[in-house]
């Protein structure tokens, strides 16, 4: 069974659409990367793990279902920021372990330079979040470090994945789950999945 998710509820469809449109501002851009982290997430999260607890109701006392499981959330910056808040609305108690990668514009390998991960794990499940997943450098590199750390079940979630970035995720991590909205056609010669959204960083923060 492929591990792959892609999403295909209408909503997502369309704000990927106003999402790619170069003429979105970075205001309405980052509302909209904000929004599909929250529909996929949804998605995302439909096998996390629940037990039981009581809960007293104004009228009686009945049994209910919360999470079990710990969840992290690990943007990769800086583009992975944007999904943070999104998420986090569905669940507030998750913590956020920011993870600093960028692609080295030469050999397109990932480096990184932020990563204040404690010894331990302190959570047993986590959710890497980074809107493009090209080459897949970056996102395999946060799986070996989440791995290293000794978290067992990770997923990836993102917004745009190239074929090649899928294949090489695959190919390193087959354990982790690849939740996006779309798979576009290829990488151009600079790294860039293209049709794509151009620089999803650039585009978040005005700096393009
Ligand atoms: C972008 C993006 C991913 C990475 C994906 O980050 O946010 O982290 O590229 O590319 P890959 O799959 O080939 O590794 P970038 O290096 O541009 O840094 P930024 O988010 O700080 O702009
Ligand atoms: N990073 C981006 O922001 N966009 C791409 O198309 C590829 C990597």
């Amino acid at each position: 069974m492929s591990n792959l998710f892609i999403s295909n509820h209408p909503l997502v469809a369309h704000k990927l659409s106003i999402l790619r449109d170069k003429d979105t501002e970075p205001k309405k851009f980052r509302a909209l990367i904000r929004e599909i982290a929250t529909l996929l997430t949804y998605e995302a999260t439909s096998d996390l793990l629940t037990q039981d607890v009581e809960v007293t109701t104004p009228l009686a006392q009945m049994r209910c279902l919360e999470l079990k499981e710990k969840v992290g959330l690990v943007p990769i910056l800086r583009a992975g920021l944007g999904m943070v808040e999104g998420v986090w609305e569905l669940i507030p108690n998750a913590e956020v372990w920011h993870i600093g990668l960028y692609r080295d514009e030469k050999t397109l390998k990932p480096v990184e330079y932020y990563n204040k991960l404690p010894l331990e794990p302190t959570v047993s499940v986590c959710l890497i979040l980074d809107p493009m997943l090209a080459t897949g450098g970056s996102a395999v590199a946060t799986v070996d470090v989440l791995k290293n750390w000794g978290v067992k079940k990770i997923k990836f979630v993102g917004l745009i994945a190239a074929p090649e970035g899928i294949q090489n995720l695959q190919n390193h991590h087959p354990d982790v789950p690849i939740h996006v909205a779309a798979v576009d056609d290829r990488l151009n010669e600079r790294g860039y999945i293209v049709p794509g959204l151009g620089d999803a960083g650039d585009r978040q923060f005005g700096t393009g």
